[in-house]
């Protein structure tokens, strides 16, 4: 019996080592393991026998079934997990799946670069609220009350009191109320104005203010600084000019062009930006004394910054979230 048992064991192992597929296995299963296989008819004799040598045995045949079936189980399940991958048809010269991540939009790049050229030339980054009061919109900043600026036209009014903020000056205000100079800071943000949409206007967009307030800031001052930044953003060729220009809240008050040639159409002066010193009334309205200090300051419109860069001549595209105008930048 003993070898017998050894012979069932020897060649099992023999023959599952040659194992290639389920199908073999199968083969194997009947061979062995079945009602009428090696093993099961083993059992019967093993049963038959007389109670001294079952004692003796029973511990040998129990460890053979076991081992024999292990081994096949195991086997089993490595075909099983191999097979369905090879089965499988795999074309490797198909292109992979391209996952879309979203890029930031062209705007935001914008205004990246912007904050980016400023904070090197010294200027933190500030931020107010986008709905204003009418004090800190206009009153503070030497706004006439028959100003027309403030005039249902152009201006959103959310009641009596409370505008959606037509320009982003209204944070120099907050600024000054809240720092003693100097202050040296840009404030980007969104400005709307009650505006008939055209190629070149929309209720929304967006303004990058600037502000600075020391002693002996001067004029001479802004406009180097300002030229600096149009040669590091637009290119250090780019030809620009300046113009003398009102603004209620700067005294004197310009405003700065800059060459736009797109291709196949006419050139022109587009205006970028509006600045000046800021108004000694503006200084008092904050509690700064114009005696000791002054200071300049600056608006950018940042959709025409990019539209001159990016040669792009319709303002609404960059509010119309078209992923084919989106995915170019
Ligand atoms: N707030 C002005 C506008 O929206 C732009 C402007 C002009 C801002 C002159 C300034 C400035 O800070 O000094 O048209």
């Amino acid at each position: 019996m003993q070898d017998k048992i050894q012979q069932i064991t020897e060649g099992f192992e023999a023959e599952i080592s040659a194992v290639k597929d389920l199908k073999m296995l199968e083969e194997l299963r009947l061979q062995y393991l079945s009602k009428k296989g090696l093993v099961s008819v083993l059992l019967e004799e093993f049963k038959q026998l007389p109670v001294d040598q079952k004692k003796e045995l029973g511990q040998v045949v129990n460890k053979m079934k076991n081992q024999i079936q292990d081994r096949f189980n195991s086997v089993k399940t490595e075909l099983e997990e191999s097979g369905s991958v090879t089965d499988e048809f795999i074309d490797l010269s198909l292109p992979g799946r391209k996952k879309n991540i979203g890029t930031k939009h062209i705007l935001t790049q914008t205004l990246d670069e912007i904050k980016d050229i400023f904070r090197v030339l010294g200027f933190s980054v500030q931020e107010g609220p986008e709905l204003e009061s009418d004090y800190y919109n206009f009153e503070a900043l030497n706004f006439a009350p028959d100003h027309p600026a403030r005039d249902m036209q152009d201006t959103f009014f959310v009641n009596e009191k409370f505008v959606l903020r037509t320009h982003t000056s209204p944070v120099q205000i907050r600024l000054m109320e809240e720092k003693k100079p100097p202050i040296r800071a840009i404030m980007p943000g969104k400005v709307y104005r009650n505006e008939a949409v055209s190629a070149k206007s929309y209720c929304l967009f967006h303004q990058v203010e600037g502000l600075y307030i020391d002693t002996d800031v001067t004029f001479a001052e802004l406009k180097g600084m300002l030229i600096s930044f149009v040669k590091q953003f637009f290119g250090e060729d780019t030809p620009y000019r300046f113009r003398k220009s009102f603004f209620p809240f700067t005294e004197p008050s310009a405003e700065m062009d800059i060459w736009w040639q797109p291709s196949g159409k006419e050139g022109r002066w587009m205006e970028i930006l509006g600045c000046g010193m800021v108004d000694p009334n503006v200084l008092k309205n904050v509690g700064i004394d114009p005696e000791i200090y002054s200071g300049y300051a600056f608006g950018m419109g940042v959709e025409r910054t990019a539209m001159r860069k990016y040669g792009i001549d319709d303002i609404r595209v960059f509010f119309d979230n078209d992923k084919r105008f989106l995915v170019q930048f």
